[in-house]
């Protein structure tokens, strides 16, 4: 066996974000300001207004929790998001853009622009997953090879 053998790298997993002003008490700020501005929506409003109802106490320390793990990767989320939107049956894949709009301005004003930067990114990677298990279907005209492929260069 030769000593060439290169080792393929292993995915790191992705480290917590780091800054003493992003703690949970901030992550639910920001989470609840950010549903504020999602509930007076007029488009999005009625969406979460018609599943979540009058229980958003619940919904917002799910979203904390969620947030909290995705950012400061605490564990303290420990739901399935997928199901939770496939059976959301009114949502378009337009919705996303009214949902990323509010979610950018909700952070731009109360992050600054790097701490902005982290959890836009993150949002914009959960979002474009959360899209293709909703509205991706294979083409079956073209098989699923060419399916495979477009999944490959959308990701
Ligand atoms: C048009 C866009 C979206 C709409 C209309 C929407 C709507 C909803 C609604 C109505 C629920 C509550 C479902 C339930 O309680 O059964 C929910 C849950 C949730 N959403 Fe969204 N959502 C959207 C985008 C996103 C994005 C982009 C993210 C992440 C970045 C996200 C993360 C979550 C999470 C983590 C839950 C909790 C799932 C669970 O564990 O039950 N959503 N969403």
């Amino acid at each position: 066996m030769s000593d060439t053998y290169i080792a393929r790298p292993k995915p790191r997993p992705e480290e917590a974000f780091k800054d003493p002003a992003v703690n949970r008490d901030f992550i639910g700020r920001l989470v609840r300001e950010f549903y504020r501005r999602v509930r007076s929506d007029a488009r999005l409003g009625p969406i979460f207004a018609g599943e979540i109802k009058d229980n958003w106490e619940p919904h917002l320390e799910k979203m904390t929790d969620f947030w909290c793990a995705v950012i400061l990767k605490d564990g303290s989320y420990h739901g399935r998001p997928v199901p939770a939107h496939l059976r959301l049956k009114t949502v378009v894949e337009a919705d996303f853009d009214i949902w990323l709009g509010l979610f950018r301005q909700t952070v731009g004003d109360l992050c600054t622009p790097a701490v902005a930067a982290v959890f836009i990114e993150r949002a914009e990677r959960i979002a474009k997953s959360l899209k293709l298990a909703m509205f991706f279907r294979l083409p079956a005209a073209l098989g699923p090879d060419a399916a495979r492929a477009r999944t490959r260069d959308d990701a």
